[in-house]
């Protein structure tokens, strides 16, 4: 998935160029941020504007006129992946021999993730002896090269040489940085309003459809896991997940404290009341009775009860917040949340009901980080990349009892 990867476009000069701002475009709209790099003269073939334009951020063209004191570097650690395209044959040269002498080539010097290069060039040059010998260098440095393949070229030449279409190149990328694996994983997710009885017709609740709970689960026994989703919602028709069906937030807590100290993995996305009636009334009220007194009382608060757990698994919230996102911070430490998905319920596209979300995300660090507008699938599968990362550098809980498929029945 290339939803919230970041990727540095570099595109160095040849007339394929115009085919990068193509290739930008489709990597924003998968999600993907994206910054560029443009060699001196790449930008006799296309406009730096162009690319800034699309990608949200002025390309970086040079060493020397970068705002920022180390640019090749910076990239360099910023970047999940590299893509160079099109890759001239002075390009792959200097990436070949490790010579730094532009930003573009700099910059992969400095990289220690996944390259690709799509070659762009006369068949004469593709087919020479030393870009044969790049490639096999570059090949054997691990460097996926895409295309070239035969069509029409500068001057109305004919051969091999011609840059891969942008949506090849886009593929191409996406399996160099595949979807981190939840194989042998247990989850909890859970979705959905609750609903707090005032009697047994009426109740609080809230506009939660359960479409980002869903998203999560799916993602998650698509890439291997066995998820428990336990909602108030309509559960996704999936075989792979185990729903538990829930109305209050007493019962969802009691599913999610059940099977939290199993989990590896618990992803509250509900939005629970925090407050019920204290005496729901067994009877309908009636109007005729006059008003009703509702004396309220809090719910359980099941994010911090997993985290008061012995053995917990990571854990990570959801916030529904009403504006930007700087309380969520304070909410994540105080409900122990490893991560935290903020997301403004009052933004257009964003929060309830809707099939997209734009969250920032909450470290339990204190740092964050800005997703931009994506299909809440996109978001469910850059989290599940996130959490990822976050429990490979986490200290792994003592071992749990292991449940496999067939146990579910
Ligand atoms: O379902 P959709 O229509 O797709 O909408 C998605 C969403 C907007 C509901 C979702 O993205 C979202 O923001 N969910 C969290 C909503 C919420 O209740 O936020 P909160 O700030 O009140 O709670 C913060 C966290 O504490 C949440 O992880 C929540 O599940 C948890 N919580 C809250 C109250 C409570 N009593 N117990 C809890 O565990």
């Amino acid at each position: 998935m290339l939803a919230g990867r970041r990727i540095v476009l570099a595109v160095s000069g040849g007339v394929a160029a115009f085919k990068s701002a193509y290739l930008a475009r489709r990597l924003v709209e998968a999600g993907a941020e994206v910054r560029a790099i443009m060699t001196r003269s790449a930008q006799e073939f296309l406009g730096p504007q162009t690319l800034a334009a699309i990608t949200g951020s002025h390309p970086h063209v040079d060493f020397f006129e970068d705002p920022d004191v180390s640019p090749h570097t910076d990239l360099a650690r910023w970047a999940d992946a590299i893509v160079v395209a099109p890759a001239t044959a002075a390009t792959l040269s200097r990436l070949a021999t490790g010579l730094s002498d532009d930003l573009v080539s700099g910059t992969v010097l400095a990289f220690t993730g996944p390259v690709l290069v799509a070659p762009a060039m006369h068949t004469e040059m593709w087919e020479h002896p030393a870009t044969r010998r790049n490639i096999e260098v570059l090949a054997g440095d691990g460097i996926v090269v895409v295309g070239p393949v035969s069509g029409s070229l500068a001057g109305g030449d004919e051969g091999p040489g011609r840059m891969v279409e942008p949506e090849e190149i886009v593929e191409a990328l996406r399996e160099a940085l595949g979807s981190g694996t939840l194989e042998g994983w247990l989850v909890v997710v859970s979705a959905g309003g609750t609903r707090e009885a005032i009697d047994p017709v009426r109740f609080i609740g809230n506009r939660s459809s359960g479409k980002m709970g869903n998203a999560i689960a799916v993602e998650a026994a698509e890439r291997g896991a066995l998820v428990t989703l336990v909602t108030s919602a309509e559960p996704p028709d999936h075989a792979g997940i185990e729903v538990v069906q829930v109305e209050s937030a007493a019962e969802m807590a009691a599913a999610v404290w059940e099977r939290a100290p199993g989990a590896d993995v618990a992803v509250l996305t509900a939005a629970v009341a925090d407050f019920r009636p204290k005496n729901p009334s067994a009877a309908k009220l009636r109007r005729a009775e006059g008003l009703p007194e509702l004396e309220l009382e809090p719910t359980p608060d099941i994010l911090s009860g997993v985290a008061e757990l012995e053995r917990r698994p990571c854990r990570v919230g959801f916030a529904a917040e009403a504006g930007p996102a700087a309380e969520a911070a304070i909410k994540a430490k105080s409900k122990g949340a490893d991560l935290l998905f903020a997301n403004d319920i009052t933004a257009p596209g964003s929060g309830f009901g809707v099939d997209t979300n734009a969250v920032t995300v909450f470290t339990a660090d204190g740092s964050s980080e800005e997703w931009p507008l994506m299909p809440k699938r996109a978001v469910a599968a850059a989290l599940w990349d996130r959490i990822i990362e976050l429990r490979a550098a986490m200290p792994q809980p003592g071992a749990r009892p292991r449940r496999r498929r067939q146990d579910r029945s």
